[in-house]
């Protein structure tokens, strides 16, 4: 008998209608390869949306209730596109109760909830996929999950917001004014509902959480790292790296440190003959190193409609190719290891220290008095006076570890007058 999957789309905005239409086009060959019907019976909006056109043309039944969706005995997956916190984990909490599978794009759900939604979803034997989450169209969290199962991944950081590699690339290249940029990243859909969490680097946050579950198997919280955006970020010092060769990028990171996993989001300064150094405006690229693989790169647009829905639409086929195979509803990743968090005085990296002073060599050996008793050395790559008056010192240091860089950054804020204004990792080749 030919097998059906009937599905219920929570939220008809801009992922949500190209979920609608990808999976229209894409219906006849997902059939093909898994026997399995897609079909999408019901949609839930608000109210004050006029979504009929859509509903129309593609036979779905709009719904302003939730539970039209999640009591529908009939419905076997729940398409969770609304974004957001709440009630989008109600919602998805209420439909894995009800035995329905779920694939969602939500990223600040799973990176903050996962666990508690994984665990609802096992017990009812239902599959939660969340490929969309994750630099939209690229398909990294399913090449970690299943092509380095007999790797061993010591290292994934990369571009993983769009929105802020669209802006930056925008500054640089065209000139464009950081509000300006922003605004023209809203206007092209890549941003989120609230930009903060792009240009503060919440985004990306979220997404380093998920790397780190997929990665390692162990789940970090927002609160356990670094996150640093591009906020206030000074074309000065932008075009300062690119003069000693590197691409400022914000980078969300987390690597295996002994046993000890460290993650962090920040700018940071990329080689310019690193490949992630090449990646420009929305486009994502996440780099991975793995004791047998070595290097790799996966590179693809990380925001928009069609990329992201096509995520969504390739987890509703997998969902399908479970069904058709009879298989037990499979979780996305397995779970193994405990939180350990890295030793901070073995992890290192060089910097690039930006600061401001008042023209007073007083302070000036200050300075460079706390960074002979921190053990600190460096280059020093500017000593300019800017246009507000201020002296502007940039220093390239040597490696430093997390404890050294942290009593640094307390010294130099304890000097009058003085602040560091910058301060990013040297990425090496
Ligand atoms: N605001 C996000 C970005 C959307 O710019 O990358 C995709 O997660």
């Amino acid at each position: 008998m030919e097998k059906r999957l009937q599905i219920g789309i929570l939220g008809l905005g801009v992922v949500g209608t190209g979920v609608v239409e990808i999976l229209a086009k894409e219906r006849q060959k997902i059939k093909q390869r898994t026997g399995v019907e897609l079909v999408i019976t019901k949609a839930l909006i608000r109210e004050a949306e006029d979504k009929s056109g859509l509903a129309t043309a593609h036979g779905l039944k709009l719904v302003y209730d939730v539970k039209e969706i999640t009591e529908d005995d009939e419905i076997d997956v729940v398409v969770e596109v609304m974004g957001k916190i709440h009630p989008a984990k109600e919602f998805v909490t209420a439909a894995l109760s009800e035995n329905k599978h779920v694939v969602t794009a939500n990223k600040d759900l799973l990176a903050q909830h996962g666990t508690e939604l994984f665990q609802i979803a096992e017990k009812h034997h239902v599959s939660l996929y969340y490929e969309a989450s994750v630099a939209g169209g690229i398909p990294i969290l399913r090449t970690l999950a299943n092509s380095f199962i007999a790797d061993e991944i010591t290292e994934v950081l990369g571009i993983i917001n769009g929105t802020t590699n669209y802006m930056l690339t925008q500054m640089v290249e065209n000139g464009m004014a950081y509000e300006d940029a922003l605004k023209r990243a809203q206007e092209l859909g890549f941003a989120e509902s609230d930009p903060t969490n792009d240009v503060d680097g919440i985004d990306a946050a979220y997404k380093t959480v998920i790397l780190t579950r997929f990665a390692y198997g162990t789940d970090i919280a927002l609160e356990d790292f670094v996150v640093r955006g591009i906020r206030g970020i000074e074309i000065a010092d932008i075009e300062l790296a690119k003069a000693i060769g590197y691409e400022v990028k914000l980078i969300g990171m987390t690597k295996k440190v002994g046993d000890g996993v460290f993650a962090e989001v920040a700018p940071a300064l990329v080689p310019v003959h690193h490949p992630l150094a090449a990646i420009r405006n929305e486009f994502n690229g996440v780099f991975v190193r793995s004791t047998g693989i070595g290097q790799s790169m996966y590179f693809g647009p990380g925001a928009g409609s069609l990329p992201t829905a096509t995520s969504v639409v390739t987890d509703l086929a997998v969902i399908a190719e479970n069904q058709a195979d009879n298989k037990p509803a499979p979780q996305f990743i397995q779970y193994k290891a405990e939180k350990q968090f890295a030793d901070p005085k073995a992890v290192s990296s060089r910097y690039f220290i930006a600061m401001k002073t008042i023209d007073d060599a007083q302070l000036w050996r200050e300075i460079e008095q706390a960074a002979v008793d921190l053990g600190v050395s460096y280059e020093d790559i500017e000593n300019t006076m800017a246009a507000d008056g201020k002296r502007r010192i940039v220093w390239l240091t040597e490696e430093l570890n997390e404890v050294q860089k942290h009593q640094f950054v307390s010294a130099v804020s304890k000097i009058e007058e003085t602040k560091i204004t910058q301060i990013m990792k040297v990425m090496e080749e």
